[in-house]
């Protein structure tokens, strides 16, 4: 078979994504902290990958050596705002120096200003005596985080026309209000809605002040989106399910920004100003959910998500690859958003000994190519992640980087996926030959004779 080779346009982006907290270390003002010290982690972030003691150096140049012309970070809202009354100015400096760094090495910064983390004052912030709620329970938090955004943008515009509100508000606020994994733990559908609700408000905000302070600027959020499959799809009662569990976690923010009217199960809230603030739209994309109905979970709204027995299933069992969902995602984006560039600003896998990251890294680029070849505006791809960092409550139990990392001696590891993810961002596309090198036990269902 003669070789085969799948392009992507001139001028796309291809880096990795990282958060605040989960590669700077020492980050002891946030709620996260908090959650660590009280037990709620499997491990502590500690020095994560010490890119606050300066290690986003020899990290970037690792990126940049790959290959790599873009990446997304995140700048922590504890660190530039310690108090409410305060700015911590040397920090912004740092901020500064990263996206300079980054320029220099040849890469485009992709700032996302929150992803998960808050600081203990905005966390400890109202009285849920008189019902006023705490964080993003309160209304009240989206002019203060409109005036972070504000003080950020100013400070970091010089280096960056392309802004990421928000990081996945739907996990944000279904693994602190729903699940209860993430801080505050709460389990209260309602609230959930409500915070979801505010961080709609919060974006939309931001939305307005990042283009009154540079009208230039590109400015969308991520979504974490995650196609549903009924179970049977015969079955109406896992069809059902399957609706309910879909728009409950993905369609909140969109239906908020399509409409300024967000659509959730449990009701709709109105945020007319949230209507049209997107200039692209960041989709992170991981794995498809199997639905059943289950009348065993009334808790889960009797119903069931699960991967199926046969799935290619990561190491913990955390992540499916099913790369078809990558094309089915782009697929709804550019449906429900017709001409609206979009950028995969997660897709990755935790995968320690780098035995399914190649084919999964393979598999996903071959479907995004698909979905480029439907002229769909994907404009870039960020991958899930440069180097292993602290996962959140799973702390170090799930190793997502293209090189692996030492958490006690900050020693990195060099996996395989590098240098495939580099020959990819060196080409511009994939190949056959990348793929009959790194993942061979693919080839036959990539290019079927
Ligand atoms: C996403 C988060 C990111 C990372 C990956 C694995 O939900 O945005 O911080 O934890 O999952």
């Amino acid at each position: 078979m003669p070789a085969a080779s799948f392009h992507f346009p001139k001028g796309f982006l291809w880096g990795c994504a990282t958060a605040a907290h989960q590669v700077e270390g020492n980050n002891t003002n946030n709620n996260w902290y908090r959650w660590e010290q009280e037990g709620r982690t499997k491990h502590k972030s500690g020095l994560a990958c010490d890119w606050w003691g300066g290690r986003w150096k020899e990290d970037f140049d690792r990126a940049a050596e790959a290959g790599q012309n873009a990446h997304r970070l995140s700048v922590e809202w504890s660190r530039i705002q310690p108090a409410p009354d305060r700015w911590d100015e040397e920090a912004l400096e740092r901020y500064r120096a990263m996206l300079r760094g980054l320029h220099e090495r040849g890469m485009t910064p992709l700032v996302s200003l929150h992803h998960f983390t808050d600081p203990l004052w905005v966390y400890e912030m109202g009285d849920p005596s008189t019902g006023s709620g705490r964080g993003w329970e309160n209304e009240a938090v989206v002019p203060l985080f409109e005036k972070f955004v504000r003080k950020t943008v100013e400070a970091l515009k010089e280096y960056c026309t392309l802004w990421c509100t928000i990081n996945e508000p739907n996990v944000y606020a279904l693994s602190g209000y729903l699940s209860g994994d993430f801080p505050p733990g709460k389990q209260d559908n309602k609230l959930a809605m409500r915070v979801l609700a505010n961080l709609l408000r919060g974006h939309a905000a931001a939305y307005r002040a990042i283009h009154e302070i540079q009208p230039e600027a590109r400015v969308g959020y991520a979504l974490h989106y995650r196609p549903q499959a009924p179970a049977h799809p015969a079955s109406p009662l896992d069809r059902l399910m399957r609706n309910i569990r879909y728009s409950g976690i993905n369609l909140g923010f969109p239906s908020g920004i399509s409409t300024g009217v967000m659509r959730t199960p449990l009701g709709n809230f109105r945020v007319p100003e949230a209507k049209g603030t997107q200039d692209y739209l960041g989709l992170n994309y991981y794995s498809v959910d199997t639905v059943a109905f289950d009348l065993r979970r009334p808790r889960e709204l009797f119903s069931r998500a699960y991967y199926p027995k046969e799935a290619d299933l990561s190491p913990t069992g955390f992540i499916a690859n099913i790369p078809e969902g990558l094309f089915q995602s782009i697929r709804w984006a550019q449906h429900t958003y017709p001409n609206l560039p979009i950028l995969i600003t997660e897709n990755g896998v935790e995968d320690p000994d780098d035995r399914l990251r190649p084919r999964y890294l393979a598999q996903h680029i071959h479907q995004m190519w698909r979905a480029v070849n439907f002229n769909w505006p994907v404009k870039g791809y960020f991958h899930w992640s440069l180097v292993d960092n602290f996962e959140w409550e799973r702390g170090w139990t799930q190793r997502f980087g293209l090189w692996g990392l030492d958490p006690e001696t900050q020693q990195r590891i060099r996996r395989p996926s590098v240098d495939l993810y580099a020959a990819i961002c060196r080409e511009n596309g994939l190949t056959s030959e990348m793929v009959q090198q790194y993942c061979p036990e693919v080839f036959e269902k990539m290019f079927p004779d």
